[in-house]
């Protein structure tokens, strides 16, 4: 089955509203009609709603970057599943590495969160990645295979079906140390023999990207891998013009 690519940009904690209207008026004009792969957004919580209004017309879709599990109570500081998609908000970026590693949240909080998508018709986009001292160690595998266990504990194969999974390898993250292809593709080819296992056919449906310094000048061999269905992209997101040439990778885009 052919996956449509999703090239999303995950702008992390920049922008600020002025300026992230800036940057999608931009990217509006360059990848905004789109059709032949997917395009998101995922910009801080502060510019979702200005950004959701210029969004309305396009093909781009708008992503979070965190959200709670529940749909409202005293949880001071936290954003739930409701508001987000009350914003107009696609997709949802969970258990990324600096949530997991700088803000220390566990396997079985992110399951949750990974579930709490589903009723508000939220798309989450699943972050596993070893560390550099897990690969040395050679324990790549069984981390990965681990986070991804635990985050999909609660899901049925029809949730699945609109699960997307991120391979983020914590050491290429921010460092400019790209994965090479191939080291992406045995990650990402572990990763769809698990989902295989765990949820049959609707395991072909789910998208598994690739996230760690991936930039125009990488983007085209890594997305020439079979099991690469698209990228998660930081650094490189936050500007219109190596964003739109990673959505246009290998020249295509309508
Ligand atoms: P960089 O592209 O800046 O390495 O960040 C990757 C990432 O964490 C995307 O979620």
């Amino acid at each position: 089955m052919r996956r449509k690519k999703l090239l999303a940009g995950n702008w992390k904690m920049f922008k600020t509203v002025g300026d992230a209207l800036a940057l999608v008026r931009k990217l509006k004009i360059s990848v905004g009609q789109v059709r032949d792969r997917e395009v998101a957004v995922c910009p801080p919580f502060t510019s979702l709603k200005s950004v959701s209004e210029i969004l309305s017309d396009t093909q781009i879709r708008l992503g979070a970057q965190n959200m709670h599990y529940e749909k409202e109570g005293a949880f001071t500081g936290e954003i739930s599943p409701d508001m987000l998609a009350d914003l107009g908000v696609v997709y949802v970026i969970l258990g990324h590495s600096e949530r997991r590693h700088v803000f220390g949240e566990p396997d079985d909080l992110i399951a949750k969160k990974v579930q709490s998508a589903f009723p508000r018709d939220l798309k989450p986009i699943l972050c596993v990645g070893e560390t550099l001292d897990q690969r040395q160690a050679d324990q790549t595998r069984s981390v990965v295979l681990g986070q991804m266990e635990a985050g999909v504990r609660l899901l049925s194969a029809d949730q699945a079906k609109f699960l997307t999974v991120a391979y983020e390898p914590v050491w290429a993250i921010g460092t400019g140390h790209t994965a090479t292809p191939r080291q992406a593709q045995e990650v990402h080819e572990v990763i769809r023999g698990f989902l295989q296992k765990r949820f049959g056919p609707v395991s072909e449906e789910i998208r598994i990207l690739y996230g760690g310094s991936v930039k125009p000048e990488n983007i085209d061999e890594l997305m020439a891998e079979r099991d690469i269905d698209g990228a998660l992209v930081g650094g490189a997101s936050l500007t219109a013009e190596s964003f739109s040439r990673i959505v246009r990778h290998n020249g295509g885009g309508a």
